[in-house]
């Protein structure tokens, strides 16, 4: 891993960074958080993550043996999930801290997801979790997603997202803006990381356009649905 950088990933007005600086500010801050990501995303998400991750996986629907990219991979909890259905995952991440953080038998590689170095067609599916929000160009990485996928090739993203239904709104934002930040301070030693993370959904926009954005890159069938009371985001789709 090369140095971390330092660069605060919230403006001084706790502004959301926007183009090559939100690129340089996120990756640095996956590099600083690598070594507690595990541990704080089991607390921040009471244990359900692990639920998510295997969600995405069914949905996949491949055969065993599926070649699968796992994009944003982190520390490798997707690319588990995929080895314990019986596929055969690459793990591709930018953040070097996260990839040297990883406890995974796969392979993983250095790369950002707007510019894959990756084949055409080469994968049968593709999953991310929780990482549409911090790519830069969303229509790049679809479009990235659309090239490296075979045609028939599954598409599974997963992402945190604010819920529609006034009570899981509130209890949303009682835990991601209260809780959390104050458990990233405490436990995750990085309260501003952990400030961003809740206010980075606000990068995402509405699930219809994100699926219709899919849609545009390449894809069929894109739908998208909720987990949990309407907090995380499940979209897929099949490449055309
Ligand atoms: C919230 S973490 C999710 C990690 C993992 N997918 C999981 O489910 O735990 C987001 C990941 O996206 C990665 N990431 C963000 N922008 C990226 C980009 N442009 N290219 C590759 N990885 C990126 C970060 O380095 C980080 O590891």
């Amino acid at each position: 891993m090369g140095a971390v950088v330092n660069t605060p990933v919230l403006g001084r007005d706790g502004a959301l960074p926007q183009g090559d600086a939100k690129h340089d500010a996120v990756e640095g801050m996956f590099d600083r958080l690598a070594p507690r990501y595990d541990r704080m995303n089991r607390i921040i998400s009471l244990g359900l993550d692990r639920r998510w991750r295997r969600r995405a996986v069914e949905e996949l629907g491949l055969q065993r043996g599926a070649r699968v990219l796992d994009l944003a991979c982190g520390t490798g909890d997707l690319c588990r999930d995929l080895v314990a259905h019986g596929h055969a995952p690459v793990g591709i991440d930018f953040s070097a801290g996260m990839l040297a953080a990883a406890h995974v038998v796969s392979p993983l590689v250095r790369g950002d997801g707007a510019a894959l170095p990756v084949a055409t067609g080469t994968f049968d599916g593709l999953t991310c979790g929780f990482a549409l929000r911090n790519f830069v160009n969303l229509d790049a990485v679809f479009s990235e997603c659309a090239r490296v996928l075979r045609p028939g090739g599954r598409f599974a993203a997963l992402d945190a997202t604010v819920p529609t239904n006034p009570i899981m709104r509130a209890g949303n934002a009682v835990w991601f803006r209260g809780a959390v930040p104050l458990l990233g301070r405490v436990i995750g030693h990085d309260a501003e990381a952990y400030r961003y993370l809740p206010k980075s959904t606000a990068y995402l926009p509405p699930a219809a356009e994100l699926a219709a954005r899919l849609a545009g890159a390449g894809f069929r069938d894109v739908r998208h649905s909720t987990l949990t009371g309407g907090s995380v985001l499940l979209l897929t789709g099949t490449r055309a």
